[in-house]
């Protein structure tokens, strides 16, 4: 298969149209077979009740070109899990995990030509969702609705690659303590516009959520989740029930227990103990790890003894790991890598 003619090296974290998209329809309390499409707009009502509502939600995994030339993807079971569970908790009918799977990897195919190749700096990055589709007034979950799949070349989520950012700990909060903050849902995602667009135009790369509870705890970001590492190289990850569940964290916390012998504490963090960390990261799907050299408190700065100049070494060794785990340079666990082709 030839790839298509793309500078992949420069590629950012945007949308790119690739050649094909998974879509199924559900009416009548059940799902249809699904097919591959190549039209790449979607018509629906205008009542429906993902514009009027915001009833929808979405993953996000990626497609990775390995050493040996495969195409693989990165435990997909785990994205398709916590979409059912998302779906759930909108009221919305749960698209199997199997078939979520199968989805991805029939989308994955279609669309070799653009999946990146190995070395080069950019995956393919697969968007899974699902919204109501049938008008709906009063406010209720759709009775219709459509599952997608569709793909986009991309590079790093933060200009810049792998140079350490600096955030800021927002005033505004991204989730309620017994909100949707768990699940993956579009909502959650314009609750944190206004703070992002901000953040930016006072120079910051993202926000540090704290507990919309208390706002003491640090949570996460708007699209990754907190890894810190303490002056004796234990790694601390946030634990809150308002946070996203990253399928990356999850497999950073295994991998530094397995692989480099790390002790890992998944604990409620407060932000007064930040200062006292070493190395401070963003990890999630788009970010895999993204160093974090300064976090700004109110105008007190706080700077991580690891600089503004380059990963924190911890920081690294769960970088390299990790993605020499995806990229097939190291043995993955039982069960991580789904081979595509
Ligand atoms: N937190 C939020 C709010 C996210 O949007 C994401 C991205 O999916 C993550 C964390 C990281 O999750 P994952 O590692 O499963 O991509
Ligand atoms: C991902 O990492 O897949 C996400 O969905 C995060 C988003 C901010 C791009």
């Amino acid at each position: 298969m030839e790839k298509k003619n793309i500078d992949w090296s420069n590629l950012g974290f945007t949308y790119m149209k690739t050649d094909y998209r998974y879509v199924s329809n559900y009416k009548d309390g059940a799902w249809d077979e699904g097919a591959m499409i190549t039209d790449d707009t979607v018509a629906i009502n205008e009542c429906a009740g993902v514009l009027q509502y915001a009833q929808t939600v979405f993953e996000g995994l990626k497609a990775y070109t390995t050493e040996d030339g495969r195409i693989v993807t990165f435990r997909p079971d785990l994205n398709g899990e916590r979409m059912e569970n998302s779906a759930r908790r909108l009221e919305m009918p749960v698209f199997s995990k199997e078939r979520f799977i199968k989805a991805v990897i029939e989308t994955v195919k279609a669309n070799a030509a653009y999946v990146p190749p190995y070395g080069s700096g950019a995956t393919l990055y697969i968007r899974p969702y699902m919204f109501g589709s049938n008008p709906v007034i009063g406010v209720k979950p759709a009775d219709e609705y459509q599952f997608r799949v569709f793909t986009t070349p991309v590079g790093p989520y933060f200009k810049g690659g792998v140079k350490p950012l600096t955030i800021r700990v927002s005033d505004f909060d991204r989730a309620a303590p017994n909100g949707t903050g768990h699940i993956k849902a579009g909502l959650n995602y314009a609750m944190s516009l206004h703070a992002i667009v901000d953040a930016h135009s006072q120079g910051f790369d993202e926000n540090m959520y704290l507990d919309p509870g208390t706002r003491t705890k640090v949570e996460e970001t708007g699209g990754a989740n907190f890894l810190f590492v303490t002056k004796d190289n234990t790694v601390v990850t946030p634990k809150s029930s308002s946070i996203l569940p990253s399928i990356t964290r999850r497999s950073l916390i295994y991998v530094a227990e397995h692989y480099l012998g790390l002790k890992v504490e998944e604990r409620e963090v407060l932000l007064e103990e930040v200062k006292d960390f070493a190395e401070c990261g963003l990890c999630g799907t788009a970010a895999v790890i993204s160093p974090v050299g300064k976090i700004v408190d109110h105008g007190k700065e706080i700077v991580l003894p690891a600089g503004m100049e380059q990963m924190g070494p911890v920081t690294q060794k769960l970088y390299d790991t990790l993605t020499g785990i995806q990229m097939g340079r190291l043995e993955a666990p039982e069960g991580w890598i789904q081979v595509i082709e």
